[in-house]
């Protein structure tokens, strides 16, 4: 039975990745999906994928750390489905390197999305719950690097640490109108933006990880999408204020997470086909309007 039928989910970054795995895993369930992400042909790739479901889902062009683009998108959501009952702030991005060499770019672009754009992707979904009256159910996304970090994820992990502690007050706020708001924080998945981490099947770098990770793989987006869809249904209406880690044990395995240092040649190559992504979605980064 769909447990999710005629709820419409409003996923941010739902383009790639895991965001694309949790839009498909709520159709499955029966819900209807907005896309908001700045990537639009990825967005419409998921909407494609969604409808082959049976399922309507809509996709809006949106930067989450612009708050008209993001308050525009949840409106939109509404206008086309009549509501909105779950949110998932799961767009992210990552910036790595040594603090003597960060630059405040990328320092502030990894705040402005990953801490400015899951604050506003929340309020504007929140905003449209409470006006609505049906309450909901929110999930931002965060990181096992809440918990641990490296040389050169420290950027990313403070804010992922904001999130983790977001909810928490969120929770507290929210829940007088019938709204749950709770965060995840993945092990290493498999999706672009992991690349360097998960390296490629059969090679030393995912070799590496498979063997220091107790369950012995590295996650998929589905791994994240089920947690997604227990805190949206049923099962997850007395969690609230939650931060779940689903990284396979990872974080208590030997060794840090960064990848083997024989690897080099390998993580060049994943770094030259990343590099391409990264360029092409800079410019989308910037329009703040
Ligand atoms: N992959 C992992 O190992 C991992 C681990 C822990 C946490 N996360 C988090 O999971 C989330 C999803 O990451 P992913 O691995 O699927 O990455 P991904 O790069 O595959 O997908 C991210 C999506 O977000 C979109 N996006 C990026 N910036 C945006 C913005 N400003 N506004 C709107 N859309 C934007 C991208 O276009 C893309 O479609 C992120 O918050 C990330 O930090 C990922």
């Amino acid at each position: 039975m769909s447990s999710l039928l005629n709820k419409v989910a409003f996923v941010t970054g739902g383009g790639s990745g895991i965001g694309r795995g949790i839009a498909l895993r709520l159709a499955r369930e029966g819900a209807d999906i907005c896309v908001p992400d700045v990537d639009e042909a990825g967005a419409r790739e998921t909407v494609d994928l969604v409808t082959q479901l049976g399922r309507r889902a809509m996709t809006v062009k949106a930067n989450v750390a612009s708050q008209v683009q993001i308050q525009q998108a949840a409106k939109a959501c509404v206008a086309q489905f009549g509501r909105l009952d779950f949110a998932v702030a799961n767009a992210g991005i990552g910036r790595g390197g040594s603090v003597l060499e960060m630059s405040l770019k990328d320092w502030q672009d990894q705040v402005d999305v990953n801490l400015t754009g899951v604050f506003l992707t929340v309020q504007a979904a929140a905003r449209e719950m409470v006006a609505l009256g049906h309450g909901g159910r929110i999930v931002c996304i965060s990181s096992l690097a809440a918990l641990n970090t490296s040389s050169t994820m420290w950027a990313y992990s403070a804010t992922k640490v904001g999130v983790r502690m977001m909810v928490r007050g969120w929770a507290q706020d929210l829940g007088q109108y019938g709204i749950t708001v709770n965060a995840i924080g993945p092990g290493v998945i498999e999706t672009p933006l992991a690349a360097g981490l998960a390296g490629e099947p059969g090679g030393n770098i995912r070799g590496s990880l498979e063997s220091r990770t107790p369950v012995g793989r590295v996650g998929r987006p589905d791994d994240i999408a089920g947690l997604v869809n227990f805190l949206v249904g049923p099962d997850g209406s007395f969690m609230s204020g939650s931060y779940l880690v689903m990284d396979g044990g990872l974080r208590d395995a030997r060794g840090g997470w960064e990848p083997d240092a024989k690897a080099a040649e390998e993580l060049a190559r994943i770094q030259a086909r990343s590099l391409e992504r990264h360029v092409r979605m800079q410019a989308w980064l910037d329009d703040r309007d």
